[in-house]
């Protein structure tokens, strides 16, 4: 394929990935922005095999037929309980890719016109693997490490090593001093070797900077890697003069720095206390609030609960992991719907960190063809709380934990909640009075107007479908 007409598609390929993040940040665009990102990936995917810099297709294809299988079969299978350890080994292979792909370069370095890089280009070419190498060993092993804790292979609680700041620091420095030393270096066996070490540094810097981060701070850490990722993706760019890569990467690399923000804000933490703080270990066991606020519960049937909601004039329903757990939301689309036909107002209230990934509850409500309009997020909903007349809490705890407010010892404490205990009566549904991901005993189970509706989300959700039907 001429230069020209590649350069032409790429352009187009970026194009479609920016009209596909602009599609995916509202739900009723959200199919077409998906839409665009394969379209641009398939664009950007038979161009590159089209060019010129590709000729050796036996080997492309034996790299690509099976990774193809393995991927389709991979995300076919996968639940959507199991999507953030899956997202987080995916995140890990860009890391990988950008490793191999800076050796790679180090020992060809690509042309220009056909004219070996000398001087200043060799000097600027050196400095881009030795930074695409550093980022992507950081994006490899953490990615790893965060993919074994959310799979529950490796323990949720954060390894605080003493003087572990100090740790980071050491490391950090010997990646630049080694860096400065291999990027001039005019021997490449020499430099090959600084190479391998600074991977190796930066590799373990990756595992002991994921490995210090507590289990309640997962949902940062997995944005996080998905803009290093990003980076690395760009930085393999700049290695390999693909204009596309770079433009994709720096998209993947701010939108990924962004949610890791919005995050942040969402548990009202700084990113800088979350990679150094060390906060939200899974074992933390009951705050001190919900060890001594034990007494009785008061439980409720699902026939009750389903009569509480078709007598009441507002419900807000608030999902939470369990309902992904138990794929309750088609049969909750349907509860819904009855009680707004029977003219009660049915609202969502959705918590930025519910679930575990990003936007996981809006996917499943989506899925279960539950209207937009009724959606709402936390910040919008929070003050209508005090005038509801019913809360239905699916599967949730840690975003309705009222000691993330007024528990200062709490594991959680400060993180926004939905207030649900503001309401007329809140009713839990849950198997337990187990914890939630950050391990932490809830005093909502023990308030007045709160009654727990124990056994799974799905059945109960599927019981109470049947006593309005009935
Ligand atoms: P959680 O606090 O984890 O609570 C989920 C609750 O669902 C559990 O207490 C469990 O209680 C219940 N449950 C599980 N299976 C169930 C089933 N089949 N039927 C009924 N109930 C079931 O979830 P949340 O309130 O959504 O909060 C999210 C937590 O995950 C936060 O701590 C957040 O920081 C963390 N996190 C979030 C993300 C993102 S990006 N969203 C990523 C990683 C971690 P029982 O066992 O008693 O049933």
């Amino acid at each position: 394929m001429p230069p020209t007409l590649a350069t032409i598609v790429y352009l187009i390929a970026a194009v479609l990935f920016i009209l596909s993040l602009g599609g995916l940040s509202r739900q009723e665009t959200a199919r077409r922005g998906t839409w665009c990102g394969i379209i641009g990936m398939l664009l950007a995917l038979a161009t590159s095999i089209a060019s010129d810099d590709v000729n050796l297709y036996t080997t492309a294809a034996l790299a690509m037929a099976p990774a193809a299988i393995i991927g389709a079969f991979l995300a076919a299978r996968v639940q959507m309980t199991g999507m953030p350890q899956l997202v987080a080994l995916l995140h890990s292979f860009v890391g990988a890719a950008a490793v191999l792909v800076g050796f790679a370069s180090y020992l060809e370095p690509h042309t220009i016109d056909g004219i070996a890089l000398a001087g200043a280009d060799l000097l600027v070419h050196h400095i881009e693997v030795y930074v695409g190498v550093g980022v992507g060993s950081i994006t490899f092993t953490g990615s790893v490490i965060a993919c074994l804790k959310l799979h529950g292979t490796m323990s949720g609680r954060p390894l605080l090593l003493p003087g572990r700041h100090f740790l980071n620091l050491i490391a950090l420095l010997a990646t630049i001093v080694i860096g400065v030393i291999c990027v001039q270096t005019g021997d490449t066996q020499h430099g090959i070797v600084l190479l391998c070490i600074a991977t190796v540094i930066t590799g373990l810097l990756g595992v002991h900077m994921v490995m210090a981060i507590g289990g309640a701070d997962m949902p940062v850490v997995v944005s996080m890697l998905n803009s290093y990722s990003g980076w690395a993706a760009a930085a393999a760019g700049f290695m390999l003069g693909n204009d596309l890569l770079i433009i994709t990467g720096a998209l993947v690399g701010s939108s990924g720095a962004i949610l890791s923000m919005i995050m942040c804000r969402g548990m009202n933490r700084s990113l800088a206390n979350v990679i150094f703080g060390g906060f939200g270990t899974a074992d933390s066991g009951p705050s001190t609030a919900a060890a001594g606020e034990q007494g009785e519960v008061q439980s409720i049937d699902a026939d009750s609960a389903a009569a509480m909601m078709q007598h009441a004039s507002s419900v807000v329903i608030v999902p939470g992991y369990g309902m992904a757990v138990a794929q309750a939301q088609h049969a909750l689309a349907e509860v819904t719907r009855l009680l707004r036909e029977g003219g009660v107002h049915v609202r969502f209230a959705i918590h930025p960190v519910a679930g575990r990934l990003p936007g996981h509850m809006n996917v499943l409500l989506a899925e279960a063809d539950i209207p937009y309009d009724i959606v709402l997020e936390m910040d919008e909903i929070n003050d209508d709380l005090p005038d509801t007349d019913v809360v239905l809490v699916i599967g949730a705890n840690d975003i309705v934990n009222p000691s993330a407010e007024n528990d200062p010892a709490s594991p959680i404490a400060g993180m926004p909640v939905l207030q649900v205990w503001n309401s007329g009566t809140v009713i839990v549904m849950k198997r337990s009075m187990g914890t939630g991901y950050a391990g932490v005993g809830n005093p909502l189970f023990f308030n007045d107007n709160t009654r727990m509706l124990f056994g799974d989300a799905r059945d109960n959700t599927d019981a109470m479908l049947a006593a309005l039907r009935g």
